[in-house]
C-alpha cells in the first residue's frame, strides 16, 4: 500500500511523512533525496549540470540505498551533504530533464515495491503513484515555508542569510510549478491541508484520520 504526499519546500511534508510512516509502522520514501543525490552525485563527478544525456547516463547507473534517515551513493553516506544549499541551488536544472525524470520515477516506483510505503515529492500523486487510494498535498504560507527553511539549515551550523533562503525558496516553486514534466499541481482527488498553523503531530493526526476513514470507506473503488 502506497500512501502519496506532495507539497512545495517547507510545506511540512518531510517531517509530516517520515512521523506518519512510523506511527504506522511504513516505510519511508522521500523522493526529493534520490533527486538530491543525483544533483550531487553530478556536480561531484564534474559534470555539466545542462547536459541531459550525462545526467542521464548518470541516473541509470545511480548506485544509491536509501532509508528513512540515510541514503547512501556507491556506499558512502551523503545523507547531509544533500542538505547543502549548494545542492537546492543547482537541482532544478537537473530534475527538469523528461527522460532523467523517467529514470527517476522508475527507481522511486521499484524502492517503494518492496513494502508500504509513504512517498513524499511533488509529483507522486500525479505521476508516481497516481492510482494510489491515500493523495495528500500540504501546503502553507510561503512566508512560513521560508522561516522553516531558514531555521532547519541554522539547525545544521549552516551560516544562511534569510533573504537569500526566502529568494532560493521562490526559485524553487517557481520551477517545480512551471516545470513541464512531473511539475508541482494539486491532484484533483487529493486531499489538500494547509499546515501554517499546524504542528507537525496536528498534521500526521489528520492524515491519520482520513486515511482510517478512507480505509473503512468500501464504496472507494481505488
Ligand atoms: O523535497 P525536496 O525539497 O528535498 O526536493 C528537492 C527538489 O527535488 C525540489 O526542488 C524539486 C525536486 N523534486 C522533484 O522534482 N520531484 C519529486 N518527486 C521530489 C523532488
Amino acid at each position: 500500500m502506497i500512501i502519496a504526499i506532495d507539497g512545495p519546500a517547507g510545506s511540512g511534508k518531510t517531517s509530516t511523512a517520515k512521523l506518519l510512516a512510523k506511527k504506522i509502522g511504513f516505510f519511508y520514501l522521500d523522493t526529493g533525496a534520490t533527486y538530491r543525490s543525483l544533483t550531487y552525485a553530478a556536480i561531484e563527478g564534474g559534470l555539466s549540470l545542462s547536459d541531459e544525456n550525462s545526467l542521464l547516463n548518470l541516473a541509470k547507473n545511480l548506485d544509491i540505498r536509501i532509508n528513512a534517515n540515510e541514503i547512501y551513493l556507491k556506499g558512502i553516506d551523503i545523507s547531509k551533504k544533500i542538505r547543502d544549499p549548494l545542492i537546492d541551488k543547482n537541482i532544478s536544472t537537473v530534475v527538469s530533464f523528461p527522460q532523467v525524470r523517467k529514470v527517476m520515477v522508475e527507481l522511486q516506483r521499484k524502492i517503494a515495491s518492496e513494502g508500504n510505503f509513504v512517498v513524499e515529492g511533488r509529483d507522486i500523486t500525479t505521476v508516481v503513484f497516481p492510482e494510489s487510494k491515500y493523495k495528500f498535498y500540504l501546503d502553507a504560507d510561503p512566508k512560513i515555508r521560508a522561516q522553516r527553511r531558514f531555521k532547519e539549515l541554522k539547525e545544521k551550523g549552516l551560516d544562511v542569510d534569510p533573504e537569500e533562503v526566502r529568494t532560493d525558496l521562490e526559485k524553487r516553486d517557481y520551477a517545480d510549478k512551471n516545470r513541464t514534466v512531473g511539475p508541482l499541481t494539486i491532484s484533483e482527488d487529493a486531499v489538500r491541508i494547509d499546515t501554517s498553523t499546524l504542528t507537525i503531530e496536528g498534521t500526521v493526526e489528520l492524515l491519520a484520520r482520513h486515511i482510517e476513514s478512507k480505509s473503512t470507506d468500501h464504496s472507494s473503488t481505488k
